[in-house]
């Protein structure tokens, strides 16, 4: 069997988890259940990254330790991923024992063979993101990367030696041009960072103690990216006793990261890896944010919106279509109360749902809910909906295979659209008071056929919506496989359900759009 081994970012336990954490998850999860519909065996790999200044700012904020605040959020994030139903393998969290010691011992080998030494820093510090800037790279004097106050400060500091190995980088780079995906921060990476010339990095801090303690020099703890970096190999086992797994999933296929955070992901690790002669991940994938009307999400702007009340309320296949959707390939999205409102009474009532509701009512009032069998002689309008159902499989799986979710998910409700269409294109109800009851009956096949497909093909981001859309058409469990989309042919005698049930009731526009206006925060 073909392996997969794909991750999420570790996430930092600095507060609740916002529809943007919930996006990343949600696509890795969409990403797992394609992969093994397609055969694949998939390890999926997400976490908490728990150390760091701001972290203990937060729990002493909240008269807790650190610890304590971690653990809690903790149980709070499992419970998010539960009510998603994130089918993750493992959840590492950076203090957690097995991670901790490796980590002590990749610093302590890097340090034994050259690639760490002792030096002292002085740059821009921006407290939130826990990193260094030169006087050149700060936007306005403030950080480039959040807009915030920087603070200028010096101390102490081991530093890797990241120009060692830059060159080899780049000709990575050169030969494996499918790295970093998309292509754009690909070279946004090599022109303004590699090409250019990598500096040294600091890779320790004595200002704070909540981390990994230096194992030779414990006043230093390791500085939070190299700790957190390391988790997609210390959760497989690395330099532990049992490190089957590490054997049987590295190198990862697909590191799934926020645009955020590519440059860490991007040039940093993969040095890491080269340090530790271990191979490098086969793919990086930046998905863009998700944005609000007015900026990003913050807590001050109030604009926060969390998962739980909308799954609550619109339901766990609706919320994911939405983000998935809304997300286009490597770029950003906007998250809005009439935007979400919109696509679940149009895309979700009108065209999915109304089309199932519209078949499985003529075939009962024509045929008592039979469908014999691929018909014998189609006309050249059903010929043209199986040629054109037959594309758009073949383009959500060049999608898919490609990480373009959203786009995947347009072609899907192309097909739904198409369908749709061709119900009015051929007015079944006409037919059957003229009394072409062949015609009638190819028409009933055909729109069966597609519905059969389009559940299996939104089946890996709406698992609810795709069961109920095969029970109600009665679709036998081989067609109802992936590999079963390559068939148009094979529907025999079905008998559809009698009471067909609404797959997504019609909300009402303004109660609703007020309705999620309050759940933000
Ligand atoms: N702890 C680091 C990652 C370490 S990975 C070895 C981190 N954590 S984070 O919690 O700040 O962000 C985690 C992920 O969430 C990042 O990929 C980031 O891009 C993503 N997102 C945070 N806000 C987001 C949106 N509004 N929209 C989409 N993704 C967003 O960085």
């Amino acid at each position: 069997m073909p392996k997969f081994y794909l991750t999420t970012p570790i996430y930092y336990p600095s507060g609740k988890f916002h529809i943007g954490t919930a996006y990343t998850t949600a696509l890795a999860d969409t990403i797992k259940k394609y992969k093994q519909l397609r055969g694949y065996e998939v390890y999926f790999l997400t976490g908490m990254d728990e150390h760091g200044q701001k972290i203990q700012q937060v729990a002493e904020k909240a008269g807790k330790t650190p610890q304590q605040h971690v653990d809690e959020m903790a149980e709070g994030a499992k419970k998010l991923w539960e009510l998603m139903e994130i089918d993750y393998d493992d959840f590492i969290r950076t203090t957690e024992t097995r991670h901790e010691k490796a980590v002590e011992e990749i610093f302590d080998r890097l340090m034994e063979q050259g690639d760490i030494y002792l030096s002292e820093y002085e740059g821009w510090y921006c407290m939130p993101c826990e990193t260094y800037f030169t006087e050149t790279q700060l936007v306005d004097g403030k950080c480039p990367d959040c807009g915030r106050e920087v603070k200028k400060m010096k101390e102490e500091s081991y530093f890797f030696n990241m120009k060692k190995y830059a060159d080899r980088l780049i000709k990575f780079y050169e030969e494996n041009p499918n790295f970093i995906l998309p292509e754009s921060r690909k070279n946004e990476l090599f022109n303004n960072f590699l090409k250019p010339g990598l500096e040294d990095l600091c890779v320790s801090r004595t200002s704070f103690d909540w981390g990994v303690k230096v194992r030779k020099d414990p006043k230093h703890v390791v500085y939070v990216w190299l700790d957190a970096l390391t988790n997609y190999i210390t959760a497989l086992g690395y330099l532990s006793e049992d490190d089957t797994l590490m054997q049987k999933y590295w190198p990862a296929d697909l590191h799934l990261v926020g645009k955020d955070i590519i440059r860490f992901h991007g040039i940093y690790w993969p040095i890491f890896l080269m340090a530790l002669n271990l191979p490098l991940p086969k793919q990086i994938y930046a998905h863009g944010f998700i944005m609000m009307k007015d900026g990003k999400m913050s807590k001050s702007k109030g604009n926060v919106i969390y998962p739980e009340p909308l799954i609550e309320r619109y339901g766990l296949d609706a919320f994911k279509y939405f983000i998935l959707r809304e997300m286009s390939y490597g770029q950003d999205g906007t998250f809005t109360p009439e935007g979400f409102v919109e696509r679940f009474n149009f895309d979700l009532c009108n065209d999915l749902g109304n089309l199932l509701n519209r078949t499985i009512g003529m075939i009962n009032k024509y045929f008592n809910g039979k469908v014999e069998n691929y018909p014998n002689n189609c006309s050249n309008l059903d010929k043209e909906v199986e040629n054109f159902s037959n594309g758009i499989i073949h383009q959500v799986e060049e999608d898919l295979d490609t990480y373009h979710i959203s786009n995947a998910i347009s072609e899907t409700w192309s097909l739904i659209s198409r369908t749709n269409k061709y119900i009015d294109e051929t007015a079944p109800w006409v037919l059957y008071k003229e009394e072409k009851l062949d015609e009638l009956k190819s028409v009933m096949y055909h729109l069966v056929e597609n519905l059969r497909r389009i559940a299996i093909l939104i089946a890996p981001y709406m698992k609810y919506t795709s069961k109920k859309i095969l029970e109600q058409l009665s679709i036998p469990e081989n067609l109802q496989t992936w590999d079963s989309l390559s068939s148009y042919k094979e529907i025999k005698n079905l008998k559809v359900t009698e009471k067909p049930e609404v797959l997504f009731a019609r909300l009402e526009a303004d109660i609703e759009i007020e309705n999620i206006k309050n759940m933000m925060k």
